[in-house]
């Protein structure tokens, strides 16, 4: 039999069959279940979306007002998981808190027989849910503030803006926060969701599999590329040094953040959708100097980049937005994850209809039939 070939980081290896999303790298077209992202951005909410991904298709009127009921009423935290988040140092990351919460979640509700579509539903709405009231709790005590409860008369996007700030957000705002959710929702077999499904073949528990996933998309080549997109712009300072700092980034081998993806070769289309949304908040706040710094960025990566096929990706933008929206950096991937839950679902929930537990091979590159030689006789 003839050795497999080897391919680092699995590129354009198929690892399963899937009909939740669909990418074409030339065209810039991402489809959720058939239906392009920019659709649903502009047109659906989180909630309608996060039902398409799980569901294969768009809710009826009184499906979606049950599936939006649920998630109303999974929102809020037992006081026991309050206090457990309570104990973690404040200097730990959200993603690490959200890490160890969503495990912490799965002591409480128990779900460990994943054969059983019902309670797998129950958990579904229960994480998809608590994820934002675990991000804003966590938030809110690691500054000495106490949580906020969740409100049942707003939707996702806007009772997380309120259980973060304590205050409504406009209808502009809400809106900007609730397209950012759709356009993070889902995306074909990245690292996160590979995790996800990698966990799930398992048949480890829900709480695991998003856990693991929560875990994979902290990385910086991952969720964490949008916090690590304004140290950068930190860095470079002016919009007029933005040629310069790129010129030397690129001759000394530097990655620059939120540019290039395995898949797309052109501008990502959420990144396209993410910068008509930083001009309507900006249209609200006012332009911040950084968007022009951003432009300059992106005009000069197309010239330098570009002929590689590297250009913006979805973290190019998705910070700008929420910084002008008043969110912390370190709340960025944390919001990636709070959106992103409903992908992984789906991936779960599908991975568990045809399941094969992951397990590759390897190409052994170690040496055989070594002795062992007695620590007292090593040199
Ligand atoms: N800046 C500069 N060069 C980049 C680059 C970037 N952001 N992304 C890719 N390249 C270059 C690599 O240096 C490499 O060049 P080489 O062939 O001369 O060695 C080539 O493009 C291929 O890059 P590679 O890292 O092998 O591609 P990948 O498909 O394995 O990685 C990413 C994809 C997303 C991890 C990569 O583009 C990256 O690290 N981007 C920055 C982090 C980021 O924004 N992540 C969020 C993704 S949504």
């Amino acid at each position: 039999m003839s050795e497999p070939e080897y391919r680092p980081g699995l590129a354009d290896v198929p690892v399963a069959e899937s009909s939740i999303s669909f990418i074409d790298g030339q065209r810039a077209r991402l489809e959720y279940r058939g239906i392009a992202v920019e659709a649903l951005a502009r047109e659906s909410t989180f909630e309608e979306t996060s039902w398409l991904l799980l569901k294969g298709e768009l809710p009826t009127q009184k499906e979606l007002a049950i599936f939006d009921s649920q998630l109303k009423e999974h929102r809020k935290l037992k006081y026991k998981l309050c206090d457990m988040i309570k104990c973690m140092p404040e200097s730990g990351h959200p993603m690490a808190a959200l890490q160890a919460s969503v495990a912490g979640l799965g002591m409480f509700y128990p779900a460990r027989d994943v054969s059983n579509s019902k309670t797998n539903w129950e958990s579904v709405v229960r994480l998809i849910a608590k994820l934002p009231t675990l991000v804003a709790t966590f938030h809110r005590l690691r500054h000495g503030d106490d949580a906020i409860a969740p409100r049942e008369d707003l939707s996702h996007a806007a009772n997380f803006y309120w259980m973060l700030f304590g205050r409504e957000p406009s209808t502009a705002v809400a809106r900007v926060l609730d397209a950012c959710f759709v356009l993070h929702a889902e995306h074909q077999m990245n690292a996160s969701t590979f995790s996800a499904r990698v966990t799930g073949s398992t048949l480890a528990d829900p709480y695991s599999v998003v856990a693991a996933a929560v875990g994979t998309l902290s990385g910086p080549l991952h969720g964490g590329a949008n916090e690590e997109v304004l140290d950068m712009l930190d860095e470079i300072g002016e919009p007029s040094k933005a040629t310069g700092w790129l010129e030397h980034a690129v001759a000394t081998k530097k990655k620059i953040m939120g540019m290039g993806h395995r898949v797309y070769k052109v501008k990502d289309p959420r990144a396209t959708v993410l910068q008509e949304l930083a001009e309507h908040v900006f249209a609200e706040s006012g332009r911040p100097v950084r968007y022009d710094l951003t432009l300059q960025l992106e005009a000069a990566a197309v010239k330098i980049l570009g002929p590689k096929g590297i250009y913006p990706n979805v973290d190019f933008f998705s910070g700008i937005v929420y910084e002008a929206l008043g969110i912390p950096r370190d709340l960025f991937t944390p919001i990636f994850a709070v959106a992103r839950v409903s992908g992984w679902l789906s991936h779960w929930l599908e991975q568990l209809k045809n399941n094969r537990i992951f397990r590759p091979e390897q190409i052994f590159t170690g040496t055989n039939d070594c002795p062992y030689t007695p620590i007292d006789q090593r040199p």
